[in-house]
């Protein structure tokens, strides 16, 4: 079934900041040895004050990542349709008062202050894919909630090195189900979901059959049965989808996250399963149409895509994602799977080729380089 209006599912909304730390005895000193990982930075106590340069700021969150790279991979020519929707928790206090507002026709909603943050960072991050926010009065934050966040990424401004704050999305049980029950309603209509990253956490009422790690696999049994699903999950997450009644269509992962799920492939016999599967690392793609990864070594049997040659690797962070995201856009044009496997290596290769990561890819250089490629594929 053609692709035409994809809805992107941000479970885990986060404003990511990337924070630059100089060494400095003066105004924060801060030591990093390379051989143990281990970054120590002196306490306040010290009268130490760290004073870190803000590099940049950004909507984040895995699901957001595809849709940023969607949005910077569509041109006047693409009739997909994308909209990312986020779900947040409602304004409390004196920003009950809020009303909601408008930026290029897409509805601002009131809700916490850290909740308008990244409504804010979506609008303005997003051209073509449509932001639209949900807000659940079950998310409400509290003590035992935490529904909203700021991940920080910490880096040296000399001799390399970075550590990462990435707070967890605490919910409820209720909050999971409300979620669940707002996806139903508005995944309608929609021919493909997106899903992507780990789901929040909360802690299960006894005998109820949503947890977080049934929840991707809960999702799709709530969307219309025409609805495709595009899936980026580790572990459990994905394994739970993968031996449901509903089945994704399409499944990205890389290696490691595949040997993660090396019993599932063993007892599955390479049974026929109505998805594609897409694995990846540094040195290329591996994919899978219409049936299960089977035994010991169910990388020899997939056809294999080699990573495209960059001349030099920036950073690889979201490479995954760009994939994705590129591997969606060349799908929904015509089903043509090499031709997308080809597309989103072009992307990935991109991506980790420039200093900006996935915030520097162009449609330009995507679409020039796979240009080439794909002519000189033909010539052979
Ligand atoms: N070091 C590298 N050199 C060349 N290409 C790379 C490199 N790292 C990644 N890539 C390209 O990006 C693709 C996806 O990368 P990778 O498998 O590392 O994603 P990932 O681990 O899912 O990353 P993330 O989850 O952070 O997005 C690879 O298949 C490859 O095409
Ligand atoms: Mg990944």
């Amino acid at each position: 079934m053609a692709i035409q209006k994809v809805t992107i599912l941000e479970f885990a909304p986060t404003a990511d900041e990337i924070w630059s730390i100089p060494y400095h005895n003066r105004d924060g000193y801060a030591h990093y040895d390379t051989e143990s990982g281990l970054l120590s930075i002196m306490d306040t106590a010290h009268d130490a004050k760290l004073r870190p340069e803000i590099i940049t700021t950004y909507a984040g969150g895995k699901a957001t990542n595809v849709a940023r790279v969607l949005d910077q991979l569509l041109t006047d020519k693409d009739d997909l349709d994308v909209q990312l929707v986020t779900f947040l928790p409602p304004s409390e206090g004196r920003l009950r008062e809020l009303k909601p507002g408008s930026v290029r026709g897409f509805a601002l909603l009131p809700s916490t202050p850290a909740g308008i943050y990244v409504q804010c960072l979506q609008i303005a991050g997003l051209y073509r894919v449509k932001p639209r926010f949900e807000v659940v009065a079950e998310l409400a934050e509290s003590d035992e909630m935490q529904t909203t966040r700021r991940c920080i990424e910490l880096t040296l401004q000399e001799g390399g090195g970075s550590v990462n704050f990435s707070p967890r999305i605490v919910w409820s049980q209720k909050a999971a189900e409300a979620v669940q029950a707002r996806v139903a309603e508005i995944a309608r209509g929609a021919d493909l979901i997106v899903m992507a990253g780990a789901p929040p956490v909360w802690t299960v009422y006894s005998g109820a059959d949503l947890t977080r790690y049934s929840f991707y696999a809960k999702i799709m049994e709530v969307l219309e049965p025409n609805c495709q699903v595009s899936i980026d999950a580790r572990g459990e997450y994905l394994r739970k989808c993968l031996i449901a009644r509903r089945s994704p269509r399409f499944v990205f992962m890389n290696t490691e996250e595949f040997t993660d799920l090396s019993e599932l492939w063993s007892a599955s016999g390479g049974r026929p399963f109505p998805g594609i599967f897409l694995v990846h690392n540094e040195n290329g793609c591996w994919v899978w149409d219409g049936k299960l990864p089977d035994g010991a070594d169910p990388l020899s049997e997939a056809e294999h895509f080699p990573s495209l040659p960059v001349s030099r690797v920036c950073s690889t962070i979201g490479a995954g994602d760009a994939m994705h995201a590129g591997f969606l856009k060349e799908w929904a044009k015509g089903e043509r799977l090499h031709r997308a496997v080809i597309y989103s290596q072009v992307v990935s290769a991109v991506s980790v080729s420039n200093e900006k990561a996935t915030h520097g890819i162009t449609v330009r250089a995507v679409n020039d380089r796979f240009q080439q490629i794909w002519q000189n594929d033909r010539l052979i």
